[in-house]
Parts: C-alpha cells; structure tokens; sequence
C-alpha cells in the first residue's frame, strides 16, 4: 500500500522528524517565505496529512483543494493560522505543540522584561558605539523589579510560569483572564484583577492569552491609556493583540515608559516600520520558543500528532474537540 502524502510546509532537521520515516512520503516546502510553495499546492489535492507552521494558513480555500487531507498538525501551541471550525467542519483534527515551550516561552518573556526594565539594548549598544566614558552614577537608569507589580493577561500554562519566575524577582503579581483561575490553587501569590485594574495598577504588562476574536486588539488606544505612564508591555503572545498605530503612539507621546515585543502584526515586521525607530520599544523576531532542545521537542509533538491522525487514531494534542464529538 502506498504511504500516505504529507506536506511538510517548511523544513525540518531530519532528527526531529525521523519518527515519519518510513511511515509517510514527505513533501517539503522551502524554508521561506510563508505559506504553502507553489509544488505543494500542486500536490494538495493527495495529501493526506499537513505539518505546517504558525505562519501557514490552513483556511476554507486551503482545505477546498485537499479533498483527501485527514489531518492538519501544527507545530505551535498557538493555533489562530488554522480555521479549526472549517477543519471540523470536514472532519479534520487539528493538533498543536502545548506544554512543551511552556519554560521557553516565560524564559523569553522575562528575558524581555528584565532587558526593558534595564534598559539593556540601548546600554550595549551605547557600550559599543564608544558612549562608555565613564561610570555614571545617573547613565542608564532603569526600573526596580522588587516591589513593582507585573499584571499577567491570560493565566494559562505560559502566564503561571512567568508568574513563578516574577515571584523570585520580589514582583507583586495580578493577573486577568476570561476565566477567574482559583487563586488558592496556584503555587505562587497572584490576585485576580478585572483587566482595567490590571492596566491601571501594573508597572509590567506581560500579555499571555491566546489571539482571539475577543483578544485582538485588545490593547488599543483606551487601554494604553489606562496603563501608568512608567509601565512597560511586553507581548511574547501574538501580535495583532495589541493595535499598532496605537501602541506607536503610546511610545512616541509617552502615555506609556515602553514596550519590548516578541511578536508584531504583521509578522515579519519589515525593516522600516516605524515601531523600529521608537527608542522605547525594542523588537525580536518571535523566539519565545527558539531553544534547541523546545524546538525539537514540538517538531516530535507535531510528527505524533500527525501520525496519530493518519492511523485514524484521536491526536496526544488537539485543538478541534468537536471534531471527535466532544
Ligand atoms: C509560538 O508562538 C507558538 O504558538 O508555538
């Protein structure tokens, strides 16, 4: 019997994808740019299984062209590139990477606090463009992190690892979610705030939920407005959380002390955008779970979810649960 067809969107170290081997015959698309390459839609239509990235869409049109697909993996925790509805809609599991870039992910978010808070990448590049003369006592001052208050937006499993990491930092902690997280059952002190207060009270916002219809752009003109003139966001979540020209203009008339992201609307953010020439905002490009060990580990999820679904088996992870009738 022939081995079923996948696509593999974008290339992967043969290492951490060799539980395929032998199991299906992989297509596989350039490293760049985005999306499916034009010699895999000409496949589409045989494929039986995707293995995409976060930033493949796996929408109606897609799915059109894909009468035999029976699973889509995506080897993220993130999901909001793939119309689950339509997958479900057609029968299709959709499996994600949860759990695993868990560490990574609130590693990078207090990476970017702490580099914020420090004033870190203009104090290196100050070091190296010769502006290191002396020792000031007033150069480069920053934030103290005992004492201040970081407020979590989305308790989930990256928000409660930031919120573990903070608490060593002498942070006082408050969060928000959709949902009220029972405060006694989490292993550090953190008390819920409705997201107003939240804004309001924090000296660190640290965005942690999921893009939703409900989460983009959620931090737009109002909200910044309600954040402390001394505060700083960090976003290691998604981009269009947060509205650009509002967040450029929060910087530039300093409603707001700044911002470090790890993801932009649009991703890549090109090279002249504005939000590059904002002295107060510093950018990376969406690391959170960019450790070598994370990432071979959610290219493995990915592979088992993905052979799960072509064995007609339910997915280890999966973000349709409608899909199976529950
Ligand atoms: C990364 O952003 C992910 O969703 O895995």
């Amino acid at each position: 019997m022939a081995l079923p067809l996948v696509l593999l969107t974008h290339p992967l170290p043969p290492e951490w994808i060799s539980s395929l081997q032998g199991r299906v015959r992989l297509l596989v698309g350039p490293a760049e740019p985005s999306g499916f390459a034009p010699h895999l839609l000409e496949q589409i239509g045989e494929a039986e299984g995707v293995l995409c990235l976060l930033i493949d869409r796996i929408d109606q049109n897609l799915l059109d062209l894909a009468p035999r697909l029976r699973v889509v993996s995506n080897m993220a925790v993130g999901y909001d590139n793939v119309d689950t509805l339509a997958c479900t809609h057609r029968g299709i599991p959709v499996g994600n990477t949860p759990g695993v870039l868990t560490d990574a992910t609130a590693d990078l978010a207090m990476a970017l606090l702490l580099s914020a808070a420090r004033r870190l990448p203009k104090a290196a590049m100050d070091a190296k463009d010769g502006f290191w003369r002396t020792w000031s006592p007033t150069g480069w001052l920053g934030s103290d992190l005992r004492g201040a208050t970081l407020g979590i937006v989305g308790m989930g499993k990256i928000g409660k690892a930031v919120a573990q990491r903070a608490q060593a930092f002498g942070l006082k902690l408050i969060y928000s979610d959709h949902k009220q997280v029972f405060e006694a059952s989490l292993p550090f002190n953190v008390e819920y705030r409705s997201f107003d207060e939240l804004l309001s009270e924090s000296d660190f916002v640290s965005l942690h939920c999921p893009l939703t219809i409900q989460t983009k752009g959620m931090i737009d003109a109002t909200a910044l407005k309600k954040m402390k003139r001394s505060a700083i966001l960090i976003n290691t979540a998604r981009g269009p959380i947060i509205l650009n020209a509002a967040l450029i203009q929060a910087l530039r008339e300093s409603w707001i002390a700044g911002a470090a992201l790890d993801v932009t609307d649009p991703e890549p953010l090109p090279p002249d955008h504005p939000l590059y020439d904002l002295p107060n905002c510093f950018i990376v490009p969406h690391i959170g779970s960019a450790t070598h060990g994370t990432r071979q580990r959610m290219a493995e999820m990915a592979c088992e979810n993905l052979l799960a679904g072509l064995d007609g088996l339910k997915l280890p992870n999966y973000v349709n649960p409608d899909v199976y009738g529950s």
